[in-house]
């Protein structure tokens, strides 16, 4: 008999059924032998009575997270033994036959919790057991819906999902790269893409006009509760833009998917305030305020578009790909463009520190939940902003000559933005960390420690790459 989900048998008193799954818990009542069958849609009370010899021995051997096959009648539970709390509770499972098909060790620890309580080593170590729990298996399947929404909502807007590489230029974007190392080419090195921000502005010279892909990120930076070193945005970029249009779309985007996929939350502003930079920091000391009204709420979601960030800032002088060498380096995005009444300061590298930039950003309860901007696609524009920042003619040829060379040939204006999946997730599931969100993250020391990585390589592996390490 095929195998049928358990949520499907609520409404199936008096029919046979197949079910397929984890030993959720096993009670045993002397006489009676209560196991609770777990898979992804929920949970079956099967019930093992003695004169059932065969399947009663069985249930006596098997342990939580061994794995079953049991054939049997669905029956109606007496209304005294219903359990309102799952949607199964007024049925339970009356086996005609039962196989073990896996035994399971014990479990490091409790997956009936929500886990909160269990240490993060052993949560990562163990992590595919860690998902078997509801909370983290909730987590991904509305991660699932909400990139399902996301992606269904730009193709009815006519765009479309192009994927950008992976191995590809260290560029700067304001933290460290990612390298590989090349083995056709030893001593040369690939970089694990930032953002896709390059490619997808280039993808607008091609003249896609609407672009979106579901892009993993790399930033080589110290993880924390919202930061991860590998990520997912939603990325986007368009054509024949300005600003209103890119937030008009994003907006919308995220009220519709709260709405249909969230409907308990409440939004408590709508459309999104606009804040300026200034203002925010005035007013909330923050470019991320949290603007709730109630701030114990879980369910209230309050976004906020944060706009007119000044484009440069004194360098600090230290981080990859930035340079002090002209004294700024930018706050946001190099590829942005000036606000236009500024774009004359710009290209004369005149009142650097009071260019704005048409960068905005996108908050929701006290995190940057997103960020784009209108581009430079006049290529004078773009050279000028690595002038300001003290990159030489041949450094701004070696390292940005194929954009700069691409917006002289017919670039349109564009522009767009990329709002960060996994904090928009963290938010929406309540979440204190983006690590409940993500499937295989990394730990707070950027390591994974079920596959154990980052190793070291072989010595054989190292020759072919031509890399020798230097001992610490
Ligand atoms: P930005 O660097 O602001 O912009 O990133 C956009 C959004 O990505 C999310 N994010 C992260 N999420 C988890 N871990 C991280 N380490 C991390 N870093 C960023 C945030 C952030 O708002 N190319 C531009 C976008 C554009 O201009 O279109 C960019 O990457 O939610």
């Amino acid at each position: 008999m095929k195998r049928i989900s358990i949520s499907e048998t609520a409404n199936k008193a008096g029919e046979k059924v197949t079910l397929c799954g984890w030993v959720h818990t096993r009670r045993d009542h002397g006489k009676l032998i209560f196991i609770d069958l777990r898979d992804r849609s929920g949970i079956i009370q099967i019930v093992f009575t003695p004169d059932k010899k065969e399947f009663y021995e069985t249930a006596n051997k098997v342990r939580p997270e061994w794995v079953l096959r049991v054939a049997g009648t669905v029956s109606a539970r007496p209304e005294k033994m219903f359990n309102n709390e799952i949607p199964t509770g007024k049925i339970e499972l009356q086996p005609e036959s039962v196989e073990i098909l896996s035994e399971a060790l014990t479990p490091p620890f409790a997956l009936d919790t929500n886990g909160l309580e269990i240490g993060e080593e052993n949560r990562m170590k163990y992590r595919y057991l860690d998902l078997r729990r509801d909370r983290m298996k909730n987590n991904m399947i509305m991660r699932h819906r909400v990139i399902k929404f996301f992606r269904d909502y730009l193709d009815k807007e006519g765009f479309v999902e192009i994927e950008t590489p992976l191995l590809t230029k260290s560029t700067p974007e304001g933290a460290r790269d990612y390298v590989v190392p090349s083995r056709l080419h030893p001593g040369e090195f690939f970089a694990l893409p930032q953002s896709p921000q390059q490619y997808k502005q280039l993808l607008m010279v091609a003249g896609f006009e609407k672009y979106f892909q579901i892009a993993r990120c790399f930033r080589d930076e110290d993880t924390r509760g919202d930061r991860q070193p590998e990520f997912t945005q939603l990325d986007m970029e368009m054509s024949f833009v300005e600003r209103e249009d890119v937030m008009d779309i994003t907006e919308s985007l995220f009220i519709e998917t709260v709405e249909k996929l969230f409907p308990e939350k409440k939004i408590t502003q709508k459309p999104f305030p606009r804040l300026s930079y200034r203002e925010a920091m005035e007013k909330y000391g923050s470019d991320k305020p949290d603007l709730r009204k109630n701030k114990t709420d879980s369910n209230e979601l309050s976004f906020a578009w944060i706009t007119d960030f000044p484009f440069f800032e004194p360098s600090a002088g230290s981080g990859q790909g930035k340079t002090d060498k002209g004294g700024w380096t930018f706050t946001h995005n190099p590829f942005s463009a000036p606000k236009k009444e500024h774009m004359g300061w710009l290209l004369e590298g005149k009142n650097i520190g009071e260019i704005l930039t048409t960068q905005y950003d996108l908050a929701l309860n006290g995190f940057e939940i997103g960020g784009g901007s209108i581009r430079n696609h006049r290529p004078e524009a773009l050279k000028a902003v690595f002038k300001i920042m003290g990159f030489s003619d041949e450094e701004i040829e070696k390292g940005f000559g194929h954009m700069l060379r691409a917006l002289e040939f017919g670039a349109p204006p564009h522009g767009g933005i990329a709002p960060g999946i996994d904090r928009f997730l963290m938010v929406l599931m309540n979440e204190p960390n983006i690590r409940e969100v993500i499937a295989f993250p990394k730990t707070g020391d950027g390591r994974d420690l079920m596959m154990e990585a980052p190793s070291e390589l072989s010595m054989g592996q190292l020759n072919e790459l031509g890399l020798d390490i230097k001992k610490k």
